[in-house]
């Protein structure tokens, strides 16, 4: 079964190279009108879409995370949790539960779940317009001057850069294959035996897709975790110091 939508869907890859063809401003209201339309936990909306026009930045942070798209794409975003909003007209007392409230790690994470919803819709929204997008969480890597170059108040952390553009044909990416439906749908009780035959079953199809691609070393999706994530501890540690400054995940 299938229809446009669904197409649309089945067809996504993230596209990291793109050609100088604008933008309009035009495009980016339907785009991020059509994010706006993402269920949100409890119509929080708490978030904000944050334009980066300085190119000179963009290209800076470009290089400082190593990630061309923020600098070559037409439009850069960082999309950011923002409680803010929410208190705007609310006496001092109640601000300052709302800070301690808002910041709690579950109220934390619905509104990352409900931004990550908004930046999929946006990227769906673009796609449909014959356009693409990364989101990049490596952005997050220069977090300390994208909070000082956009003048962050506190309640207010950026989760993922969102680079779009259209798209660059000469350098098209391959669809990614994805799990197989039994990687991901499970009934009535937690599968252990289904997952792990599903990922053994896709570690073979992954070794065949990066050998395909001439990879200098096939590699299979459980060998790449293993690589980057099984070695040593990621010092990702600043981020979440960084997240508690601003008032999130506190408690
Ligand atoms: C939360 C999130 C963070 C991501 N961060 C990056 C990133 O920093 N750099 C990048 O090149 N792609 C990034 N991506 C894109 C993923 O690598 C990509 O979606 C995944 O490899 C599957 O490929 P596909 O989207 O082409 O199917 C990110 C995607 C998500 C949802």
């Amino acid at each position: 079964m299938t229809n446009p939508t669904i197409d649309l869907m089945m067809k996504h890859r993230t596209i990291r190279s793109f050609t100088d063809q604008p933008v309009t401003d035009e495009q980016i209201a339907t785009i991020i009108g059509a994010a706006q339309m993402a269920s949100t936990s409890m119509n929080q909306q708490a978030y904000s879409f944050i334009e980066i026009t300085d190119q000179a930045f963009r290209d800076e942070l470009a290089q400082a995370v190593k990630k061309p798209s923020i600098s070559n794409a037409a439009r850069f975003f960082i999309v950011a949790v923002d409680f803010t909003k929410l208190m705007l007209p609310q006496s001092d007392a109640q601000q300052a539960v709302m800070h301690s409230n808002f910041g709690n790690t579950q109220m934390t994470e619905w509104a990352v779940f409900s931004a990550g919803m908004a930046v999929q819709n946006a990227h769906l929204a673009a796609e449909s317009i014959g356009l693409g997008a990364v989101e990049l969480g490596a952005a997050l890597m220069s977090v300390d001057s994208i909070d000082a170059k956009l003048q962050l108040p506190a309640m207010v952390k950026p989760v993922i850069g969102f680079a779009l553009g259209y798209p660059d044909t000469e350098h098209m990416p391959d669809l990614k294959p994805r799990l197989s439906l039994d990687g991901v749908l499970m009934t009535d009780t937690y599968q252990p035996t289904q997952a792990e035959n599903a990922v053994a079953e896709y570690n073979d199809r992954m070794t065949k897709y990066y050998a395909e691609r001439g990879e200098a070393v096939p590699r299979n999706w459980s060998d790449w975790f293993g690589v980057a994530f099984g070695s040593e501890e990621k010092p990702l540690v600043h981020l979440t110091n960084y997240s508690k400054q601003k008032g999130l995940y506190k408690n």
